[in-house]
């Protein structure tokens, strides 16, 4: 076939297809890589002498684009525009899936926004404490045998870290240099040692909650767990006595369950960092629950704080959030908490 032929035939060809295929079919037959008909002549040029190739080269090279471009412009016509595309109505959607808030996000932020509504502030304080705060300053020495009471995750510190023996605030912190004990690192086994972090820098009067992480090192079950949240409470003025305690904690139990019916005693109970202690128990599932383990501050307490214990008076309480939760979403095991299960998270 030469150039004239091919030109011919290609245009006719081109000009009668009918479908995006024959268009195709017709492509590789003129312009295929292979074998193409106009692809061969081109081919076919560097064998020519050079004033046939002078002569067929521009024209085979014009052919090869006039085709390409008829091509092209014939597949259009083929080609369903993509506003005419159709949509299958019928066909089942794709399920989006929301991320839910964790039960303990959302109860934390509701005892914020009570709390802070009857005006007290929410502070925070480490995770990792001394042993001083933990337990000393609340009025727990070492070998007390309420210790037990707090089953430690201790934690190793680096033997060559060594507090300055002129650090100012060694007397204040009641580190001793050179004893084996309170510069100790531990978790803190609840969130009371913020009480005392906060009163060495504030003076009274003053409100505050302190919301956070605790760790025990002891067997879960049900409503144990080794790393659960507490809310600490502390209220600090002149003439604070038990019934300021009993009307805050009782308006933040009729807000927090607002509408859910709830049945509440208290009960006394023993901390060496509180005289009197009292506990607030909640019927979940037929049992009292400890929820809110709390009482007055205790004037050792306030000594180790440096205030004057005949100035001021105080209560304190260490409310468990996990029950809180557990409570308020009816969840029947703690440690569903720390489970990383979706398919608990998703109902939240
Ligand atoms: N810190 C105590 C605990 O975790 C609870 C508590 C806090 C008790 C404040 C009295 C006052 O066991």
């Amino acid at each position: 076939m030469d150039i004239t032929e091919i030109k011919k035939s290609a245009l006719t060809e081109i000009e009668k297809a009918k479908s995006a295929e024959e268009l195709e079919k017709i492509r590789i037959f003129y312009l295929g890589r292979q074998d193409g008909k106009l692809t061969a002549v081109l081919r076919s040029l560097k064998d020519l002498p050079i004033g046939k190739r002078r002569e067929i080269g521009p024209k085979a090279q014009a052919l090869k684009r006039e085709l390409e471009n008829f091509l092209e412009e014939k597949l259009k016509k083929f080609q369903v525009p993509s506003s005419k595309l159709q949509v299958d109505l019928t066909a089942p959607g794709k399920r989006f899936r929301r991320g839910h808030l964790h039960p303990l996000t959302l109860v934390d932020r509701e005892i914020r926004r009570i709390f802070l509504s009857m005006n007290f502030s929410v502070v925070e304080g480490p995770e990792v404490e001394t042993e001083y705060y933990n337990f000393d300053a609340l009025n727990i020495p070492p070998n007390h045998p309420a210790r037990e009471a707090w089953d430690t995750f201790w934690i190793k510190r680096n033997p060559n870290l060594r507090i300055h023996p002129n650090d100012p605030n060694k007397k204040l912190r009641g580190i001793r240099i050179n004893s084996d004990f309170s510069d100790r690192l531990l978790l803190r086994t609840h969130t009371s040692p913020v009480q005392i972090r906060y009163m060495e820098k504030h003076t009274p009067p003053f409100q505050i909650i302190a919301p956070g992480r605790c760790f025990r090192y002891e067997a879960t079950d049900i409503s144990h767990e080794t790393n659960f949240y507490q809310v600490e409470g502390l209220m600090v003025g002149k003439n604070i006595t038990l019934s300021n305690f009993k009307f805050v904690i009782e308006e933040f139990l009729k807000r927090f369950f607002s509408g859910q019916k709830i049945e509440f005693r208290y009960r006394s109970g023993y901390f060496p960092f509180v005289e009197p202690g009292v506990e607030v128990d909640i019927k979940f599932k037929g049992k009292w629950l400890e929820v809110i383990p709390a009482g007055m501050v205790h004037p050792r307490v306030f000594e180790y704080a440096h205030y004057n214990p005949h100035d001021w008076q105080g209560f304190a309480f260490g409310a468990g959030l996990n029950r809180l939760a557990m409570i308020k979403y009816n969840i029947p095991d703690i440690r569903l908490f720390n489970s990383g299960d979706l398919r608990f998270i998703h109902q939240f």
